[in-house]
Protein backbone atom coordinates (compact mmCIF):
# COMPACT_ATOMS: atom_id res chain seq x y z
CA UNK A 1 0.00 0.00 0.00
CA UNK A 2 1.31 3.15 -0.69
CA UNK A 3 2.00 5.72 1.73
CA UNK A 4 1.60 10.05 0.18
CA UNK A 5 3.25 13.11 2.28
CA UNK A 6 0.48 16.59 1.79
CA UNK A 7 0.60 19.08 3.64
CA UNK A 8 -2.88 18.71 6.84
CA UNK A 9 -6.36 20.64 5.51
CA UNK A 10 -7.73 22.51 8.19
CA UNK A 11 -10.48 19.29 8.53
CA UNK A 12 -7.64 16.81 9.24
CA UNK A 13 -7.49 18.31 12.95
CA UNK A 14 -9.22 15.87 14.87
CA UNK A 15 -7.93 13.04 13.32
CA UNK A 16 -4.55 14.54 13.81
CA UNK A 17 -5.44 14.87 17.65
CA UNK A 18 -6.81 11.11 17.58
CA UNK A 19 -3.29 9.93 16.04
CA UNK A 20 -1.28 12.37 18.35
CA UNK A 21 -3.52 10.40 21.39
CA UNK A 22 -3.03 7.14 19.87
CA UNK A 23 1.03 7.32 19.07
CA UNK A 24 1.84 8.76 22.61
CA UNK A 25 -1.13 7.37 24.93
CA UNK A 26 -2.07 10.65 25.89
CA UNK A 27 -3.66 13.80 24.71
CA UNK A 28 -1.32 16.17 25.85
CA UNK A 29 0.05 16.65 21.89
CA UNK A 30 -2.69 16.53 20.31
CA UNK A 31 -4.31 19.53 22.33
CA UNK A 32 -0.35 21.20 21.49
CA UNK A 33 -1.55 21.08 17.67
CA UNK A 34 -4.97 22.32 18.30
CA UNK A 35 -3.54 25.47 20.02
CA UNK A 36 -0.71 26.19 17.75
CA UNK A 37 -2.81 26.44 14.94
CA UNK A 38 -5.79 28.58 16.57
CA UNK A 39 -2.86 30.83 17.66
CA UNK A 40 -1.15 31.08 14.63
CA UNK A 41 2.24 29.35 15.55
CA UNK A 42 2.02 26.69 13.33
CA UNK A 43 5.03 26.83 10.41
CA UNK A 44 3.92 23.59 8.39
CA UNK A 45 1.94 20.91 9.49
CA UNK A 46 2.05 17.41 7.06
CA UNK A 47 0.74 14.16 7.73
CA UNK A 48 1.10 10.83 5.91
CA UNK A 49 -1.57 8.80 4.55
CA UNK A 50 -2.43 5.33 3.31
CA UNK A 51 -5.37 4.07 1.01
CA UNK A 52 -7.43 4.47 4.34
CA UNK A 53 -6.22 6.80 7.11
CA UNK A 54 -3.85 9.13 8.51
CA UNK A 55 -0.66 7.31 9.56
CA UNK A 56 1.75 10.17 10.64
CA UNK A 57 1.90 13.92 11.24
CA UNK A 58 4.70 16.50 11.50
CA UNK A 59 3.80 19.64 13.12
CA UNK A 60 6.36 22.22 12.95
CA UNK A 61 6.40 25.65 14.72
CA UNK A 62 8.15 29.31 14.57
CA UNK A 63 10.30 29.69 17.37
CA UNK A 64 11.28 33.71 18.20
CA UNK A 65 14.88 34.26 18.87
CA UNK A 66 15.24 37.84 20.77
CA UNK A 67 11.88 38.02 19.56
CA UNK A 68 12.28 37.64 15.66
CA UNK A 69 10.68 35.02 13.68
CA UNK A 70 13.98 33.49 12.62
CA UNK A 71 13.71 29.63 14.04
CA UNK A 72 11.27 26.47 13.49
CA UNK A 73 10.85 24.06 16.11
CA UNK A 74 9.82 20.25 15.04
CA UNK A 75 6.71 18.78 16.94
CA UNK A 76 4.84 17.05 17.94
CA UNK A 77 5.61 14.17 15.69
CA UNK A 78 3.36 10.86 15.71
CA UNK A 79 3.08 7.37 13.54
CA UNK A 80 0.19 5.35 14.04
CA UNK A 81 1.81 2.53 16.75
CA UNK A 82 1.27 -0.21 13.71
CA UNK A 83 2.56 1.93 11.06
CA UNK A 84 6.06 2.62 13.25
CA UNK A 85 9.45 1.46 12.26
CA UNK A 86 8.44 1.50 8.59
CA UNK A 87 10.29 4.52 7.26
CA UNK A 88 6.86 6.99 7.71
CA UNK A 89 8.05 9.46 10.57
CA UNK A 90 11.87 9.90 8.18
CA UNK A 91 9.79 10.41 5.06
CA UNK A 92 7.56 13.49 7.49
CA UNK A 93 11.02 14.63 8.89
CA UNK A 94 12.66 14.79 5.53
CA UNK A 95 9.83 16.15 3.36
CA UNK A 96 9.19 18.59 6.51
CA UNK A 97 12.97 20.14 6.33
CA UNK A 98 13.16 20.31 2.55
CA UNK A 99 10.31 22.72 2.72
CA UNK A 100 11.11 24.95 5.27
CA UNK A 101 14.85 25.07 3.27
CA UNK A 102 12.73 25.92 0.42
CA UNK A 103 10.46 28.98 2.31
CA UNK A 104 14.15 30.12 3.35
CA UNK A 105 13.86 29.03 6.91
CA UNK A 106 17.11 28.45 8.40
CA UNK A 107 17.05 26.82 11.88
CA UNK A 108 15.20 23.75 13.02
CA UNK A 109 15.32 22.85 16.93
CA UNK A 110 13.51 19.93 18.09
CA UNK A 111 13.43 18.36 21.94
CA UNK A 112 12.90 14.38 21.01
CA UNK A 113 14.71 11.05 21.13
CA UNK A 114 18.64 11.99 21.29
CA UNK A 115 19.32 8.69 18.78
CA UNK A 116 16.34 9.05 16.37
CA UNK A 117 16.94 12.86 15.24
CA UNK A 118 20.58 12.87 14.66
CA UNK A 119 20.24 11.04 11.70
CA UNK A 120 18.05 14.06 10.19
CA UNK A 121 21.40 16.15 11.24
CA UNK A 122 20.01 17.47 14.29
CA UNK A 123 22.65 17.73 16.62
CA UNK A 124 22.75 19.23 20.33
CA UNK A 125 26.01 20.86 19.83
CA UNK A 126 24.24 23.12 17.73
CA UNK A 127 21.23 23.75 20.02
CA UNK A 128 23.54 24.24 23.19
CA UNK A 129 24.58 27.59 22.63
CA UNK A 130 20.86 28.91 22.38
CA UNK A 131 19.30 29.68 25.44
CA UNK A 132 15.96 27.62 25.82
CA UNK A 133 13.49 26.27 28.62
CA UNK A 134 15.38 22.84 27.68
CA UNK A 135 19.23 21.73 27.30
CA UNK A 136 20.97 18.42 27.24
CA UNK A 137 20.76 15.80 25.19
CA UNK A 138 17.46 15.70 23.62
CA UNK A 139 17.80 19.30 22.98
CA UNK A 140 19.08 19.48 18.85
CA UNK A 141 18.89 21.99 16.18
CA UNK A 142 19.85 21.48 12.51
CA UNK A 143 21.00 24.47 10.59
CA UNK A 144 19.32 24.82 7.16
CA UNK A 145 21.64 28.00 5.61
CA UNK A 146 24.99 29.66 6.85
CA UNK A 147 22.86 32.76 7.71
CA UNK A 148 21.40 31.03 10.43
CA UNK A 149 22.10 32.75 14.03
CA UNK A 150 24.30 30.61 16.02
CA UNK A 151 23.19 32.14 19.83
CA UNK A 152 20.36 34.21 20.86
CA UNK A 153 16.92 33.56 23.79
CA UNK A 154 14.78 31.30 22.28
CA UNK A 155 10.66 32.08 23.02
CA UNK A 156 8.47 29.10 21.99
CA UNK A 157 4.62 29.53 21.44
CA UNK A 158 2.37 29.75 23.82
CA UNK A 159 0.79 26.20 23.40
CA UNK A 160 3.91 24.64 25.28
CA UNK A 161 3.18 26.75 28.48
CA UNK A 162 6.79 27.21 28.89
C1 LIG B 1 9.28 8.39 17.02
C2 LIG B 1 8.38 8.13 15.80
C3 LIG B 1 7.74 9.41 15.33
C4 LIG B 1 9.30 7.57 14.68
O1 LIG B 1 8.54 7.35 13.51
P1 LIG B 1 8.73 5.98 12.69
O2 LIG B 1 7.94 6.09 11.46
O3 LIG B 1 8.45 4.85 13.60
O4 LIG B 1 10.30 6.05 12.38
P2 LIG B 1 11.03 5.56 11.07
O5 LIG B 1 10.43 4.30 10.57
O6 LIG B 1 11.18 6.68 10.13
O7 LIG B 1 12.46 5.29 11.65
C5 LIG B 1 12.67 4.10 12.35
C6 LIG B 1 13.86 4.31 13.19
O8 LIG B 1 13.50 5.13 14.28
C7 LIG B 1 13.89 4.52 15.46
N1 LIG B 1 12.91 4.84 16.47
C8 LIG B 1 11.59 4.72 16.42
N2 LIG B 1 11.06 5.11 17.59
C9 LIG B 1 12.09 5.48 18.36
C10 LIG B 1 12.19 5.94 19.68
N3 LIG B 1 11.13 6.08 20.47
N4 LIG B 1 13.43 6.25 20.16
C11 LIG B 1 14.49 6.07 19.39
N5 LIG B 1 14.46 5.60 18.13
C12 LIG B 1 13.27 5.32 17.64
C13 LIG B 1 13.90 3.05 15.18
O9 LIG B 1 14.83 2.41 16.00
C14 LIG B 1 14.35 3.01 13.75
O10 LIG B 1 15.75 3.03 13.71
P3 LIG B 1 16.54 2.11 12.71
O11 LIG B 1 16.09 2.53 11.35
O12 LIG B 1 17.95 2.45 13.02
O13 LIG B 1 16.10 0.74 13.09
C15 LIG B 1 7.28 7.08 16.09
O14 LIG B 1 7.90 5.91 16.53
C16 LIG B 1 6.25 7.54 17.14
O15 LIG B 1 5.23 8.12 16.79
N6 LIG B 1 6.51 7.25 18.42
C17 LIG B 1 5.59 7.62 19.50
C18 LIG B 1 5.48 9.11 19.68
C19 LIG B 1 6.81 9.79 19.79
O16 LIG B 1 7.68 9.34 20.54
N7 LIG B 1 7.00 10.90 19.03
C20 LIG B 1 8.25 11.61 18.92
C21 LIG B 1 8.54 12.43 20.09
S1 LIG B 1 10.15 13.16 19.95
Amino acid sequence: MSTWIRPAHADDIDDIAQLNDAAFGQSAEGKIVRKLKRDGDSVLSLIAHDDSQIVGHVQFFRIQIDGAPLAVGLGPMSVLPGRQRQGVGSGLVRTGLLALEGAGESLVFVLGHADYYPRFGFSADTAAPFDAPWSGPHFMAKRLADSAPVAGTLTYPAAFGV
